[in-house]
């Protein structure tokens, strides 16, 4: 049998006792704070009554509990203050209706947002449109248009025949970013994309009109029905 386990717990054992006297000497901070006190003064604190033996110490009250303690009632005067005597803070509820107000009020904004722009892809054929287009079209395009859209610098818009297509969407792009290298402006930052809608739908709404003095045919002749069967 090899003695070695014994001998190695028998110096821990004394590296115990040494350890207690040096506890007892100087207090860690650790114990300072879970108030502990040495073995050697269990003695002073025996409470003097015993049951069948068993005796009790008066161990004191923990620093730390005592700091969470009192800490809590502290907190909580000052809660009680802030939210339910002074009103100073948001209580939850109100809290809540200041949150749902903010949410709605974002949810409208966005709404708004994407009620008015209207891009290529998303932009549709709508008559009621056509009133506020002509306003816009008199006040931006006629110059190069010409005042029913029969054309001046800029081509005829009345005919059937276009440079640029003449599906709604295909106008919608041209008024929006322009042909600026043959001359035609790009709108897409002096234009709401709303208006650009509308005074695409006021040209839709010029076809086969039949103005006097109409521009000479320019591009290729835009056949509807056989666009749509090609984007379909
Ligand atoms: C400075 C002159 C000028 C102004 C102002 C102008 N355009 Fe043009 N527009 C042109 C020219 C030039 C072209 C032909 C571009 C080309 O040859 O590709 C054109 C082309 C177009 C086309 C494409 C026609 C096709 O045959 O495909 C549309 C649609 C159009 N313009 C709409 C408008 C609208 C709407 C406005 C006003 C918001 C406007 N333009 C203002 C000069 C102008």
């Amino acid at each position: 049998m090899n003695p070695t386990p014994y001998v190695k717990h028998e110096q821990e054992a004394l590296d115990y006792e040494e350890w207690k006297k040096q506890k007892g000497d100087k207090p860690s901070i650790w114990t300072k704070l879970l108030s502990l006190k040495p073995l050697s003064a269990e003695k002073d604190l025996e409470i003097p009554h015993a049951y069948d033996g068993i005796k009790e110490l008066n161990n004191p009250v923990p620093t730390w509990f005592n700091v969470l303690f009192y800490g809590t009632l502290i907190f909580a005067a000052g809660y009680l203050y802030y939210y339910h005597i002074g009103e100073y803070g948001e209580r939850q509820d109100d809290e809540y209706q200041t949150e749902m107000t903010k949410a709605n009020l974002a949810k409208q904004q966005f709404l708004a947002k994407n009620a008015s722009s209207v891009d290529e892809n998303s932009v549709k054929v709508d008559p009621s449109q056509i009133a506020v287009g002509k306003g816009v079209f008199d006040a931006n395009c006629i110059a190069c248009h010409g005042q029913h859209g029969e054309g001046l610098v800029g081509p005829n818009l009345t005919d059937e025949f276009w440079l640029h297509g003449g599906g709604v969407k295909d106008i919608f792009k041209v008024v929006k970013y322009g042909v600026p290298e043959k001359g035609m402006v790009s709108w897409e930052k002096n234009m709401s994309s709303a208006n650009i809608s509308a005074v695409t739908n006021y040209i839709l709404s010029l076809q086969g009109s039949k103005p006097a003095n109409p521009k000479a045919p320019q591009g290729e002749k835009y056949d509807a029905a056989a666009e749509e069967v090609v984007a379909n």
